[in-house]
């Protein structure tokens, strides 16, 4: 059985109180910080920023998993991997930039793990060339931008396919699933192949009075 990983989507915690939501965080238990990056044109939506991902970095030892959903990314991957380590993830989306090849090279050059991020209608094909050398996929359940979206039952086909096609060639690769990943939809996505869950509004943030360990435990179970 595979290990499987709660990624906290702090975009979706308290942004008056995100080192308080940090501390809540690891006293919880979660495996990964999932950090979305909105430019306003990649997606409609603004989100996170560089200083805010130094200053985190700095609050919390838990590591990042950085979801870039903006164009060029090339731009600034330089920027983030002087933040991040070789625990953390840096994803980008293969329709945001020309040469994505040289992008997740040059992420991994820069000692940081790279990532490839799939919108909900993106084919699994997009990694054909790319996937052996790449540490994590985030397979996305809701299109990107917001968070409290539906869960697009379709991707679970995809998951499936890139679960078959890493046993063979990176048997390493993990698999996110980011968008609605609650209960109902977990064992899903972990029958399908996946064994990062990327937790947000439908899972985990309910609220200042949230158990985060319990609700990160039940999603766990969930995988069972
Ligand atoms: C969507 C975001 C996620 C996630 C939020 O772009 O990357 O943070 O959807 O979680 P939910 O869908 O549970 O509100
Ligand atoms: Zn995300």
């Amino acid at each position: 059985m595979r290990d499987i990983k709660v990624s906290a989507s702090i975009m979706c915690g308290n942004p008056l109180k995100f080192g308080w939501e940090l501390e809540k965080l690891e006293k919880s238990g979660a495996d990964l910080i999932h950090f979305d990056v909105m430019d306003g044109h990649y997606v409609e939506n603004i989100a996170m920023g560089i200083y805010m991902l130094e200053q985190m970095k700095k609050k919390t030892s838990i590591p990042f998993d950085v979801h870039l959903a903006m164009f060029n990314p090339e731009k600034y991957i330089e920027k983030f991997c002087d933040i991040l380590d070789e625990n953390d993830y840096l994803h980008i989306h293969p329709e945001s930039t020309i040469h994505i090849h040289r992008v997740l090279r040059d992420i991994k050059k820069m000692g940081v793990k790279a990532g490839v991020a799939l919108n909900p209608a993106t084919n699994e094909d997009a990694l054909e060339y790319l996937i052996e050398d790449i540490d994590i996929v985030l397979a996305m359940t809701v299109s990107p931008g917001f968070a409290g979206q539906k869960f697009i039952k379709q991707t679970l086909g995809k998951i499936k396919a890139i679960r078959e096609r890493a046993n063979e060639v990176n048997p390493d690769l993990l698999i996110a699933v980011d968008g609605n990943i609650n209960k109902n939809t977990i064992p899903d996505c972990i029958k399908a192949g996946a064994d990062v869950l990327v937790a947000g509004t439908s899972s985990i943030f309910k609220g200042e009075d949230a158990d985060y360990k319990a609700l990160m435990n039940e999603m766990r179970s969930c995988a069972d």
